[in-house]
């Protein structure tokens, strides 16, 4: 069986820590796992006076997400909360009413920092908003990760010290989207 996964990166900055992230965690995947980036930097403000016409960046968000066996969430945190890129882009798909795309879609959430806390407050903020949206959401192992010389090594790769801990980290992830994936 082959999995793509929707990755929503938090940040729109282009030399984001969380992208780096992502393309590092991807290459710790097996083959059958496909990791595809969507853009949420395109998406207008969200006004529920669109809800009927949806812009045509809203609608290739929602058909990408619906596309994919699951979602992983990379994220900044901002101000000890989501960035409101990401709550705007969550908002977006989740509309118009009864037309969600992330009611049962399997997520996981991670994120890297440059405060010592590691995005937990954001995980915990984004954990709360999957919830209501019924997103299956991986409980456990957590990662809370901060920015440090060598964390990425010269070719992109997670560096040593985090690299075994991320491994486990995806390893428990693709049993879950394995076994959680509609
Ligand atoms: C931050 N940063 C930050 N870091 C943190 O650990 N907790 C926080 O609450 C905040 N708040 C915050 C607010 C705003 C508006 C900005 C721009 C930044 C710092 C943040 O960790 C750092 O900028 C990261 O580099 C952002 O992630 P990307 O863009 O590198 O993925």
């Amino acid at each position: 069986n082959h999995y793509t996964i929707a990755v929503v990166i938090g940040s729109l900055r282009k030399d984001s820590f969380n992208r780096s992230l992502a393309r590092a965690l991807a290459k710790l995947a097996p083959p059958e796992f496909t990791f595809k980036q969507v853009e949420i930097g395109d998406l207008p403000l969200y006004n529920q006076d669109d809800d009927a016409n949806q812009a045509p960046s809203v609608k290739r968000l929602k058909s990408e997400i619906a596309a994919a066996q699951a979602v992983l969430f990379v994220t900044p945190e901002y101000n000890r909360s989501i960035p409101g890129v990401l709550k705007n882009a969550i908002d977006h798909a989740s509309r118009p009413y009864g037309q969600s795309v992330w009611a049962g879609k399997p997520a996981g959430v991670l994120g890297i920092s440059i405060g010592v806390i590691g995005t937990a407050l954001a995980q915990q903020h984004l954990r709360n908003i999957l919830a209501y949206l019924d997103t299956p959401t991986m409980g456990a192992p957590e990662a809370f990760l901060q920015v440090k010389e060598g964390f990425f090594d010269a070719e992109g790769n997670i560096g040593p010290d985090s690299r075994a801990f991320l491994q486990g980290w995806m390893d428990r992830y693709v049993a879950w989207v394995r076994q959680h994936a509609a």
